[in-house]
């Protein structure tokens, strides 16, 4: 057994920082980490909503912060990990959550959206790992759970920026766990179907399918995806390394609309307006 091994297995993890956690899937995710006993951290831009909902936390026993993070921002992560480490001590996973998933094929999405899609979902979730690589280094140990998508792998028409930052969300999560596989560092992807969040109604309103979650099947929830988290990020999951956890309820391999809606939908196509 190597050091890193020895290391790994005498220590547990203790803090958590989740991005976008004040809401939806980040914030499933939060409270599924502190219920297993970790301090999280609720990173958010909304970070009125992230001190709310830790707030709730702390009120159930927890132990929980609220942090503002705008995660495109080097020094918006170097502040909010500053205030994690004088809150809880040194932060020993970080779960890249936070993004965003605007409409447009190849064609239609302007270079603005591009940028503010990659930025947030892809880069953001790069300069969380940068600035927390050096500790885990120096510790020997840390968790990496960037949150993918079905779309890191199957595209869908109309979700370019997206499902190119999702893809490259995957590349960067097994670029890092080979790059730090003898850190006593794992970096993993959780890559769930539909949940049903804030976000994505709000999304689906604008884009045509109102009555969303209705009619699906398969939804997912933020708790599931929370769970799933804990699995990577806690000690089962020791040589657990550059793994994509799909979790969809078979979405990622399916070709049919069938495992997606139930048989009397209004949508029963398995189809994304634009
Ligand atoms: N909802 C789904 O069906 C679904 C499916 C697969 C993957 N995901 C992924 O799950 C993650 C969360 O999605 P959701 O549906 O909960 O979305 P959501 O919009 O409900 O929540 C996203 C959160 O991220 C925060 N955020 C946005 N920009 C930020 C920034 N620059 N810095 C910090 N925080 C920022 C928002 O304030 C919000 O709290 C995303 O990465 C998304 O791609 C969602």
């Amino acid at each position: 057994m190597s050091r890193a091994e020895e290391t790994n297995q005498n220590r547990k993890v203790k803090v958590a920082l989740v991005t976008g956690a004040a809401q939806g899937v980040g914030l499933g995710i939060a409270q599924v980490l502190a219920r297993h006993g970790l301090a999280v951290v609720l990173a958010d831009i909304q970070s009125d909503l992230a001190n709310h909902e830790a707030d709730a936390l702390k009120a159930q026993g927890h132990m929980a912060l609220g942090v503002a993070l705008d995660v495109t921002s080097a020094e918006s992560w170097r502040a909010a990990i500053l205030q994690s480490e004088a809150a809880f001590g040194p932060v020993d996973a970080l779960v890249n959550n936070a993004g965003i998933s605007p409409r447009g094929t190849a064609e239609t999405t302007s270079e603005e959206l591009w940028e503010t899609c990659l930025g947030i979902n892809l880069k953001g979730s790069w300069l969380g790992i940068r600035e927390l690589l050096p500790g885990f280094r120096q510790r020997r140990f840390g968790r990496i759970v960037n949150i993918g998508s079905t779309r890191s792998t199957r595209p869908l028409r109309g979700l370019f920026a997206y499902g190119v930052s999702k893809a490259g969300m995957l590349a960067m999560t097994q670029q890092v766990a080979v790059e730090y596989v003898n850190d006593g560092i794992t970096s993993n992807m959780v890559a769930p179907g539909w949940v049903d969040t804030p976000g994505e109604r709000l999304l689906q309103k604008r884009h045509g399918r109102e009555d969303f979650p209705a009619g699906l099947k398969n939804l997912i929830t933020p708790e599931d995806v929370g769970e799933a988290t804990w699995y990577v990020v806690g000690p089962a999951a020791d040589r657990v390394n550059g793994l994509v956890l799909y979790l969809d309820a078979g979405l990622a391999v399916a070709d049919d609309a069938g495992m997606i809606y139930l048989p009397n939908a209004q949508h029963n196509r398995y189809e994304q307006r634009l």
